[in-house]
């Protein structure tokens, strides 16, 4: 199929390096520069320079918030709603350099926190209908996954009429849609859900249905008319570089934001960098990565597990509140089930509970936006609903700072992550990339986080059990291609 063979040729060129401003600029960032808090809630602004030997420091700071200089980053409360600057000031002997920081606070944001929900496509592909969404939504609220917080149904490619109407409207397939866009629209807000719809930044859509370039205020408007609340803008058959993909996603956004607000996410997988210049657009989270794919390892261009964690662990300092770095929709509970998922796996398709409590662990450690993708309108397996509905990893996502796990260390096939929470409680996570089971050392010294002389109560967030108090390490085996989740909540000091 065509849009297979597009996404083939996407993922052959999938490797992310870790984005700094200009390899040659000693003086520069490597960390977001536009960022954005709720008024009066907890914020944090991690401040990374592209070389670890310059000094920083921070001038200009709102009332409430302070620069912590040990752990390089802006901690504290956000000031009341308003558009506030501060300099970043990178200084190496005499040379030095002033970057402004741009901090939008405002009740209204896109994204306080990541979304969740379902998306239609690595199972459905082109069957989508009123139907499925009917039952989707149905689902969605008697199997309990809007109560644990599941609350986007986005419907993606392929839901669209074979041509525009004749003013140029966008407009469903007739035979999926017969009632029209409208009554599905509504039945899923009167289930208490939010709806999400799917479109592409050119002429033609991945899959090969029609774009939105050149339609994008009519579209906007026609969206709103049915009620969408948010759109997933892809960006097949569009030129590869990033001012051309800033300036067609800025014109949607601004679409969007003038047809009454609808989100946009945006998905060019990560390969012009959103994460340096999405905010600007107006999005509130992007898509990191090329589309996942049901296994633990992909073949070249597949995007297994292993590949969601080498393309997103380097990009923590770029997300944040309404900033969020998209690891893609989760494979959990398709097991081998699905389409285009299942190509590009050199093991499965299908993946061990294990793994796929791998993936759900780092999608909420990373605060990536949580898409499920699998067949709803099918009885949920057990382990999966336990898995998806589990609330201590949830929480970690949702977690209103919107820190994405920072990458702590590598070592002997273990990948350590370190969390800040909102409430001043750290997640710190282990998982295991080999095939054997092995023990995990957490180092406190190693996590700057935490104080190595302070005692913390552990929540096992995995098996969603409290563990005896500890103070500088912790160690557990860990099965092959398992991770570990601790939440660790400050005791008095000894
Ligand atoms: C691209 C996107 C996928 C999906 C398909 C639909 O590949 O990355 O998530 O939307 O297009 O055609």
């Amino acid at each position: 199929m065509k849009h297979l063979l597009s996404l083939a040729l996407l993922a052959a060129c999938s490797t992310l390096p870790v984005a700094a401003q200009s390899a040659s600029d000693s003086l520069g960032l490597s960390c977001a520069t536009e960022v954005f808090s709720l008024p009066h809630r907890p914020f944090m602004h991690k401040i990374v320079a592209s070389s670890p030997e310059v000094q920083l420091s921070v001038k200009g700071l709102p009332k409430g918030l302070r620069w912590n200089a040990q752990r390089r980053l802006i901690e504290g409360t956000a000031p009341a709603a308003g558009s506030y600057s501060y300099s970043l000031i990178v200084s190496s002997g005499k040379e030095q350099r002033t970057i402004p920081a741009q901090l939008t606070v405002s009740k209204s944001l896109g994204l306080a926190r990541p979304f969740m929900g379902w998306i239609s496509w690595n199972v459905v592909e082109g069957n989508i209908s009123a139907s499925i969404v009917r039952q989707v939504a149905d689902a969605m609220t008697t199997q309990g996954l809007s109560a644990a917080g599941y609350r986007y149904l986005i419907i993606d490619d392929l839901w669209h009429a074979p041509q525009r109407a004749a003013d140029g409207a966008t407009q469903p397939d007739p035979k999926k849609f017969p009632e029209g866009m409208k009554p599905v629209v509504d039945y899923v807000h009167g289930r208490g859900l939010k709806f999400g719809i799917y479109s592409d930044a050119a002429e033609r859509t991945c899959a090969g249905a029609y774009g939105s370039l050149g339609y994008e205020q009519q579209d906007a408007r026609t969206y709103a008319q049915w009620g969408v609340d948010l759109l997933k803008y892809d960006y097949c058959f569009a030129p590869k570089d990033a001012a051309t993909a800033e300036e067609r996603y800025r014109t949607m956004g601004t679409a969007l934001r003038e047809a009454g607000g609808i989100l946009l996410y945006m998905c060019e997988w990560g390969a012009r960098k959103p994460w340096l210049w999405g905010a600007r657009t107006g999005a509130s989270a992007w898509r990191a990565t090329y589309d996942t794919r049901d296994c633990w390892v992909g073949k070249p261009g597949g995007i297994g597990v292993t590949q969601s964690i080498e393309d997103m662990k380097g990009l923590w300092p770029y997300s944040g509140v309404n900033r969020f770095n998209d690891a893609d929709m989760m494979c959990v509970g398709i097991h081998g089930t699905g389409k285009s998922s299942n190509d590009l796996c050199a093991t499965g398709p299908g993946m061990t509970q294990d793994e796929y409590t791998t993936q759900f662990a780092l999608w909420c450690m990373w605060s990536s936006p949580l898409l499920l993708s699998f067949d709803l309108t099918k009885p949920i397996r057990p382990e999966d609903k336990h898995l998806i509905t589990n609330a201590d990893l949830i929480a970690l996502d949702q977690d209103e700072l919107g820190q994405q796990a920072e990458l702590v260390l590598e070592d002997q096939g273990i990948i350590y992550f370190m969390k800040d929470l909102a409430n001043g409680d750290v997640a710190i996570s282990a998982t295991n990339l080999k095939d054997s089971e092995q023990t995990a050392h957490f180092d406190f010294t190693r996590f700057s986080a935490l104080q190595p002389k302070v005692r913390y109560r552990v929540r096992d967030c995995v098996e969603q059990r409290s563990l005896p108090a500890v103070q500088g390490q912790l160690s557990q085996t860990i099965r092959p291609h398992a991770t570990l989740v601790y939440r660790l909540s400050r005791l008095a000091r000894r």
